[in-house]
């Protein structure tokens, strides 16, 4: 992959001397869907699939910004004299010129720009972060090719998921952020996004791979439903908190939500808090199952956790459910639920080894016939956080 952005910057902008070479990881998660703006738990790890970039700073203003995935596109240009802002124009570039900002933003200013060549191995728009990877790659790069020697992973993450509510107007929570800019080989990341205490867990799969299934229904966060889930779950909580003093949804319990849930006084809202509640409180008892190596009861709560996604939350649609359902049908299928946002975007999978390939083929001949296209399959990898490759 250095290779192929290596490569590419030559073709594209001509000389290669100076040019160094990162990448950042793509994630999945593996329970703890829309819990993230909830105060809850969330338990992603990132991949080995990811965004990789060659790039060279210059001496002047100018950014100079590319993409092997589209290359349609070409050379998108922006100027550090300028303000920055966002400009449907500037298409994917949007993402990068975000980091540049908010980095900005923080005190930390640029004035001489870049060229850049991106090039990522992760299917866009399937849901395992493409967006969030490249946001922590440039802030990597902007860390170690302008000496912000103090900014730390955690700071990346948190500049990263800033640049994406402010600058490309997603209400996105943490997790992707901090799954990617945390990333840790053969872990995922059990995390609390009410106080960002954190703790590595090894995710030893024993016979087992992890299969991800991607619907190819293209979807984009900001124009999904994204935004109003986390809005409705904003207004239950503050009917909730008319009658209890709590600070999050993820701050209940079960029993606590019942007592309250009629406050609540809407049907849709309570379910979406529904959801969020029993979500946080699946997770935490997923990973305690997971390190006592209960693989079974772990893919068990991922089923459920689909099925909370689906009926309560009502952000799966019918390709994600037809991965799901067709996935159960499968022998040797432990787990199997939507991650990521939903709307379109991937399932994850729990496949005995030698279940995979009969997974892909069932999955895959029973999707197309209902859906009418292609699903693809990754069997993927846990993998590190950003680095210099
Ligand atoms: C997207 C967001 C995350 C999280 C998930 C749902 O990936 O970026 O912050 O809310 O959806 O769990």
């Amino acid at each position: 992959m250095k290779d192929t952005v290596l490569k590419g910057f030559e073709k594209v902008y001509g000389d290669t001397t100076g040019v160094r070479c990162f990448f950042a990881p793509g994630r999945v998660n593996l329970i703890g869907e829309h819990t993230d703006y909830n105060g809850g738990h969330v338990f992603p790890c990132a991949l080995t699939i990811g965004t990789y970039a060659a790039v060279k700073k210059r001496d002047d203003s100018l950014l100079r910004f590319y993409s092997l995935n589209f290359e349609n596109i070409g050379v998108i240009t922006a100027d550090l004299k300028d303000e920055l802002k966002p400009d449907k124009e500037r298409d994917w570039a949007n993402y990068p010129l975000g980091i540049i900002w908010a980095f900005a933003e923080r005190g930390m200013k640029i004035d001489k720009g870049f060229d850049i060549l991106l090039y990522g191995n992760i299917p866009n728009g399937s849901g395992l972060s493409s967006s969030a990877s490249v946001e922590v790659l440039i802030g990597y790069i902007l860390k170690e090719l302008y000496g912000f020697k103090d900014v730390t992973n955690i700071d990346l993450a948190l500049i990263g998921q800033f640049s994406e509510n402010k600058f490309n107007g997603v209400n996105c929570g943490i997790m992707d952020q901090f799954a990617i800019a945390m990333g840790k080989k053969d872990s995922a990341i059990f995390l609390d996004t009410n106080t960002l205490k954190y703790e590595y867990s090894p995710v030893k799969l024993k016979n087992a791979k992890l299969v991800i299934a991607c619907s190819n229904k293209k979807r984009g966060l900001g124009d999904s439903k994204y935004n109003e889930r986390r809005a409705q779950c904003e207004e239950a909580l503050k009917r909730i908190q008319a009658v209890k003093d709590v600070k999050t949804l993820g701050d209940l319990t079960e029993e606590e939500f019942e007592s309250v849930r009629s406050a609540i006084g809407d049907p849709i809202l309570e379910k979406r808090a529904k959801h969020a509640v029993y979500e946080n409180r699946r997770t935490v008892k997923a990973v305690e199952y997971l390190l006592k190596d209960d693989i079974d009861t772990f893919g068990k709560l991922m089923i459920d956790s689909d099925t909370s996604l689906r009926e309560d939350y009502e952000v799966t649609g019918k390709e994600l459910d037809t991965l799901v359902r067709e996935a159960l049908k499968v022998k040797g299928v432990i787990g199997s639920r939507m991650t990521g946002a939903g709307f379109g975007g991937c399932t994850v999978s729990i496949v005995k080894d030698e279940a995979v390939d009969d997974f892909i083929k069932s999955v895959g001949e029973a999707y197309k016939n209902e859906i009418g296209y292609d699903a693809d399959f990754y069997t993927v990898e846990i993998g590190d956080g950003p680095k210099e490759i």
